[in-house]
């Protein structure tokens, strides 16, 4: 069943590009308008959202991190993102204008179940975006978007977070195109740069045995730190949630513009950053400023470990490794960016001879507060 690869994860890494392309599939109409056929609640009640807040865990909720740059950037709502147990036990303000987006690759996860029963009964209403049919969170919410992931047997989530991403992203623009802050050929050509996502992610998985490389010749490293701004700051919590659960290494993920807050202190002779870097090619200063984050850090002698956009050339003076991936729009940039971050924790967890599908203390479905 491991389709000749050495575990589920490698299998499910490699089964990613599907995973994205397959939840995007069938999603528009004749004229190419976002349907969304199982989102059964009223337009007007989405019409008249004023909050969103997006409830999950672990690799879950970081999806929702990323969901919130893309929906607040299209859609003008704001939208907050809490861990479900969090926002459970803190008399969270919700009412009938609140959107809850419950984000779950098994749909039995105890603590996200609890905060849609706790949403619903203040009187908002429950999306959840789920991978597992016939599961309890779909049942119990007002409606469900599907990812395509397939089942995913490896307990260190790789394809169903992709697929979340990939649907909050069409949940986003459903929302804007519902609400009109997009027009229609807006909405179009984001979902176009959407539909070269699988090819650009097989790419990066075909890049993969030069990340392979470098993680066997780090087996030794005890504390791996992880920096990204924008989207790529949920991506380098996920970075830093992978390593610790197949490799056991301590790992931090940060916002770069908090190093000189404090993380900063921890950087020494040979410490290992991953930075993950935005596009050039965006309006803003997002990718200066994480450049001068990187020579900041190396000229205190970290060990640069840069993902770079092919073609920025500004990275490679700072970088002692860099990882290359294909040109995309910053906002979904976290579908490919997060791919050698995987790759490199399974192969430092392989090189230390443990079990990467099977990690110690976790299980696949947390169906315990
Ligand atoms: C990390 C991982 C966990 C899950 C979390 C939520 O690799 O798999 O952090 O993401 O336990 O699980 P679901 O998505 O089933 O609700």
């Amino acid at each position: 069943e491991k389709g000749g690869f050495d575990s589920f994860m490698d299998k499910e890494i490699h089964d990613q590009p599907q995973a994205v392309a397959d939840t995007l599939l069938g999603r528009t109409d004749a004229t190419g308008a976002l349907v969304l056929d199982d989102l059964r609640i009223d337009e007007s009640v989405l019409r008249a959202v004023n909050k969103i807040i997006v409830v999950a865990c672990g690799t879950a909720a970081y999806s929702g991190h990323v969901a919130k740059y893309a929906i607040e950037h299209w859609c003008r709502i704001p939208v907050e993102v809490e861990l479900a147990h969090e926002f459970r036990y803190r008399d969270p303000i919700v009412d009938e204008r609140t959107l809850v987006v419950a984000v779950t690759q098994s749909g039995e996860t105890m603590d996200t179940l609890m905060a849609v029963r706790h949403a619903r009964e203040q009187g908002a209403k429950v999306i959840s975006i789920v991978n597992t049919h016939g599961s309890t969170i779909p049942r119990e919410s007002d409606a469900v978007l599907y990812t395509h992931a397939g089942p995913e047997i490896a307990v260190a989530s790789t394809k169903a977070f992709l697929a979340q991403i990939t649907a909050a992203y069409v949940l986003g623009l459903y929302l804007a195109q519902l609400r009109g802050n997009k027009f229609p050929d807006e909405i179009a050509r984001l979902l176009d740069d959407l539909r070269a996502m699988p090819r650009k992610i097989q790419t990066v998985i075909e890049r993969g045995e030069y990340v392979r490389a470098t993680a066997r010749s780090m087996e030794k490293s005890d504390k791996v730190l992880f920096l990204g701004r924008h989207v790529g700051f949920p991506v380098a919590l996920e970075g830093a949630l992978k390593l610790k659960e197949l490799a056991y290494i301590h790992a931090e993920g940060f916002a770069a513009g908090e190093l000189k807050h404090g993380p900063i202190a921890l950087i020494d002779e040979g410490q290992p950053v991953f930075v993950v870097v935005p596009s050039p090619r965006g309006r803003d200063s997002l990718h200066s400023k994480i450049v001068s984050n990187i020579q900041e850090i190396r000229a205190r002698g970290a060990r640069t470990l840069v993902i770079a956009e092919d073609g920025d050339d500004a990275v490679r003076p700072y970088a002692d490794e860099i990882f290359w991936i294909p040109q995309a729009p910053t906002l979904l940039q976290p579908l490919l960016a997060v791919v050698p971050l995987q790759i490199f924790a399974m192969a430092l967890a392989t090189a230390k001879g443990l079990d990467v599908d099977q990690p110690r203390n976790l299980a696949k479905s947390v169906t315990v507060e």
